[in-house]
């Protein structure tokens, strides 16, 4: 048992949640608390033991729970976490998302594997104090050559955290190096986005890459460094890549100078490139890939990413080819499958257009969906076909 730890009440009928694994209550939903922030034994309100969880009252969700028996938040837990963590990415070679926050039993910590890199992102007060507890259980368990952490994200703006980016441990190269189904991505580290590369997409890249035929044309829009467009580009097709980061479409035009592929790039806003791109009365693409960044972080702002999208999916449209694929994607959670059908039946409305809707596909393995987590499904991809009769 956990000795000599505060202890918080959840308010009359909100312990079901953490009864149900739910991982963290708002100030709102605590009856007791203690005075000061830290780790805390959790009770219903009958005084019934819930778990063990880190008090901040600072935090968005002020309380965060870790484990759901009753024991320490030392570095052995930390360890079986990250070994269990581990074996559920056995297979999944050595460039992966290690740790996904809740997904993974660790509310507030990212772990992404590039080799023998790991990157890092601490999102919340809890994580941020038991610091020494994780960071020697992570390089024990995972033995890697080098940590460097990427904690410059939203959410740690939002938890009143300052900004912490750089060498966490051991060596780290400047230059973060992704391998991925051969193709080779050698990504300046610091000038990055997130945590250096988004993993989350390799499953829809791989089923891009078997579906693209030589000679066809792919337009890869919101394209990063590029992984989609140079796998089209490596199975023979005409590859065209829109992103506004510059660093990113050096790293795409490095990539494909070093494997002999060519990418065009057009640099600047999506909707800006798309708008030129349908004046221009370049020929149809036969994939049109749509992977904007997190548009919509709370429900209030879902309107205005709706007409965008719309807006982004009428010339997207106007773009695609008869019995062509559109691949639209959403990695922000409250822009759901429903939402990105309804934005694509109102662009196909404006545009008379039929289309089909072939697969829909969720967050990768490395990426876990827990039942008990809703926001741990983020990412969505629908892939539609133009169904003209
Ligand atoms: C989710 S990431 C795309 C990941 C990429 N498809 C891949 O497979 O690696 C979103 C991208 O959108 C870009 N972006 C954000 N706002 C943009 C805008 N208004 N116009 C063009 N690109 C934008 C970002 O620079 C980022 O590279």
């Amino acid at each position: 048992m956990l000795e000599g730890v505060e202890s918080v009440t959840a308010r009359p009928g909100k312990d079901k949640k953490v009864r149900n694994f739910y991982p963290g209550l708002f100030a709102d939903e605590l009856g007791s608390t203690p005075e000061r922030p830290g780790v805390v034994r959790v009770f219903s309100a009958q005084m019934e033991f819930l778990g063990v969880g880190y008090y901040d009252p600072r935090s968005r969700v002020a309380l965060r729970i870790y484990r759901f028996e009753d024991g320490p938040l030392d570095r052995q837990f930390f360890l079986r976490r990250f070994a269990r963590a581990r074996k559920k990415r056995a297979r999944l070679g050595e460039f992966h998302r290690l740790v996904h926050a809740e997904a993974d039993g660790l509310p507030g910590l990212v772990v992404d594997r590039f080799g023998g890199v790991l990157v890092v992102q601490v999102r919340n007060r809890a994580m941020e104090a038991l610091r020494e507890s994780w960071l020697p259980a992570l390089v024990e368990a995972a033995t890697p050559d080098g940590i460097y952490e990427r904690s410059d994200m939203d959410s740690r703006r939002q938890e009143g955290l300052p900004e912490r980016v750089g060498v966490l441990y051991g060596e780290v190269p400047p230059v973060l190096e992704v391998h991925e189904d051969g193709l080779v991505f050698q990504i300046p580290i610091a000038l990055a986005q997130k945590t250096g590369y988004y993993l989350d997409q390799r499953e829809n890249r791989r089923l891009l890459e078997q579906m693209v035929e030589p000679g066809q044309r792919v337009l890869d829009v919101y394209s990063y460094v590029g992984a989609f467009a140079l796998r089209a580009a490596r199975k023979g097709a005409y590859a065209l890549a829109v992103d506004k980061d510059l660093e990113a479409l050096g790293v795409l035009d490095r990539t494909a100078s070093r494997l002999g592929l060519r990418v065009d790039i057009r640099q600047g806003d999506a909707l800006a490139v798309l708008g030129s791109l349908t004046q221009s009365k370049t020929p149809p693409f036969q994939h049109v890939l749509l992977d904007p960044p997190t548009l919509v972080k709370k429900p209030d702002e879902l309107p205005r990413v709706k007409r965008l999208l719309v807006d982004l999916l009428r010339p997207a449209l106007r773009l695609l080819d008869v019995e062509g694929w559109l691949w639209l994607s959403s990695c922000a959670y409250y822009l759901g499958v429903n939402e990105l059908l309804e934005v694509t039946r109102r662009a196909a409305a404006d545009e008379g257009r039929r289309l089909r809707v072939h697969a829909i596909h969720y967050n990768p393995p490395d990426h876990p969906w827990s039942l008990h987590v809703p926001e741990s499904l983020y990412l969505k991809t629908v892939l539609f076909q133009d169904d003209s009769l």
